[in-house]
């Protein structure tokens, strides 16, 4: 099953984060879902809450759900960004986070979504490959790609 926020509506157009921005920091961590296996309300709690508080904090990103695996992408303000991770990694909904990247960008990957999502099993490779086209650094999209890989399960 895929869930696509890919075009979710970003209350956004428009909002600050939108102009050309100096400092853009943008982090990518995976962590591990306390729940066996999720549910969808508990997704939709995590989705509702992010993408209440990233608009809010002129924060952007994706989430990726692959069996019990996250990996998230935020991108943002710096000083916005650490209360955002702060919060997320005091989250029991889940453990074992453990931080792949960090770094200043010029430019947003993911501007225009508050957090979009994706999750899946069978289709999850060929649903990232798509949503990563748009994504220009590409060890980025290499880390996105091998993600999906490890967590697409056999047909
Ligand atoms: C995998 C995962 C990703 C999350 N991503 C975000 C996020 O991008 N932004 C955010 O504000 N909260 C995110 N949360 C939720 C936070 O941990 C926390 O519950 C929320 O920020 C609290 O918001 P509130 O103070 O408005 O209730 C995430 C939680 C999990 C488990």
């Amino acid at each position: 099953m895929v869930f696509t926020a890919g075009g979710y509506p970003n209350v956004g157009a428009g909002l600050p984060f939108r102009v050309p921005e100096t400092q853009v920091e943008q982090l990518i961590y995976i962590s591990t879902a306390r729940s066996i296996v999720l549910s969808a309300a508990e997704i939709q709690d995590i989705l509702e809450a992010s993408r209440h508080n990233n608009a809010r904090d002129g924060l952007t990103g994706l989430l990726i759900v692959g069996d019990r695996r996250f990996l998230q992408v935020l991108e943002g303000d710096g000083a916005a960004l650490e209360r955002a991770y702060a919060r997320i990694k005091a989250d029991p909904r889940h453990f074992a986070m453990v931080e792949l990247g960090r770094k200043s960008i010029s430019q947003r990957e993911f501007g225009d979504w508050a957090m979009g999502y994706e999750s899946g099993g069978e289709d999850l490779r060929s649903t990232v490959s798509v949503l990563t086209n748009r994504v220009a650094d590409p060890s980025l999209k290499a880390q996105l790609q091998s993600f999906a890989d490890i967590h697409t399960r056999a047909a």
